[in-house]
């Protein structure tokens, strides 16, 4: 713990592929993190500007909105871009202490391949159902029309292909890949060795059940809220065009740390997780590549209360 006290509750403002270099091995308890998805610009050098709503607006006009253009390459960038780091992750991990990975629906196979390839065992995949979302389809008409074929030809297609659309659904779900690092002895002596390792399962969920890999921050307003809803968490509100909600974060790290341990989010983005660990008594290492966005995560972590580590 000592040599990674000067690391601790700080957001640092740096390149994670060359940060987490610097850390003590077998120092951190548990990773809770949201890479870049690879999806359409949202890949390893994103910016606020290539992120904005605006930029969004923009491209649904013209094209299929962030996220959805397919591009068959993405997988294999992407598993090659996070191997590295999921091996410096295996490094700096507690033996026994685990490592939640959010993934896209489309790419999620690429980065447990990434883990797994690093040395992690992959326990499960979590599902964090959500209900506000865009549908991702587009319709065929702008082609139709581009098309050079006399008027009544083109008519005629648009009545064949009525409802047909480009084969993109409207997202409610992202993977949560529970992977951990292999555990020393049995996973009770790796616990009492480690305090890593096991799950805590009183944890209220839906109306006081048992965690399940189904998991809800929104009610739905139907029989999924009794079983599957967290419960809520404070600090919710930000500006980042991709923020998880604290109370999924808190919940992972509930899950599977005790009080006082610490937790790496290497893409910290708004500070989501290193919220989540402040509410938690937990210690946070955060790191962030953008600028703005370690402003607004240090600025979020300040208006937490009450202040748990000055
Ligand atoms: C999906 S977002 C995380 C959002 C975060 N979970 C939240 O709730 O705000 C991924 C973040 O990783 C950052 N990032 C991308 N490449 C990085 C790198 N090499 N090192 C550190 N951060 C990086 C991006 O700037 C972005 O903010």
């Amino acid at each position: 713990m000592e040599a990674l006290r000067p690391y601790l509750d700080q957001v640092h403002h740096a390149d994670a592929r060359e940060f987490l270099g610097q850390l003590p091995a077998e120092s951190i308890d548990a990773v809770v993190t949201d890479p870049p998805y690879f999806l359409d610009k949202l890949d390893d050098s994103w910016t606020p500007e290539k992120a904005t709503p605006k930029s969004y607006k923009r491209q649904q006009v013209q094209h299929l909105p962030p996220g959805m253009r397919f591009d068959p390459t993405q997988g294999k960038r992407l598993y090659e871009w996070y191997l590295p780091i999921a091996q410096q992750l295996f490094r700096l991990l507690k033996p026994g202490g685990f490592f939640f990975t959010f993934a896209s629906p489309r790419l999620f196979h690429r980065v447990a391949l990434a883990v797994e390839e690093a040395g992690f065992w992959i326990r499960d995949t979590f599902l964090w159902i959500y209900t506000q979302s865009q549908p991702k389809a587009m319709g065929l008409h702008h082609f139709i029309e581009r098309l050079p074929l006399p008027a009544e030809a083109k008519q005629a297609l648009h009545t064949r292909l009525h409802g047909w659309k480009t084969p993109q659904v409207k997202s409610v779900y992202e993977p949560i890949i529970v992977a951990q690092k292999p555990y020393t002895g049995t996973l009770l002596e790796n616990f009492l060795a480690y305090q890593t390792g096991l799950f805590q399962t009183r944890i209220p969920v839906g109306q006081g059940m048992f965690p399940a890999n189904l998991l809800l921050v929104e009610e739905t307003e139907t029989v999924l809220d009794k079983y599957f809803l967290l419960p809520k968490a404070r600090g919710e509100p930000t500006d980042h065009p991709t923020a998880k909600p604290v109370a999924l974060c808190q919940y992972l790290i509930e899950l599977s740390t005790v009080p006082q341990a610490v937790v790496l989010d290497p893409f910290a983005g708004s500070g989501s997780t290193l919220i989540a660990a402040l509410h938690s008594g937990r210690h946070f290492i955060g790191i962030e590549i953008n600028e703005a966005y370690v402003a607004l995560a240090r600025k979020r972590l300040q208006e937490v209360t009450p202040p748990l580590f000055a």
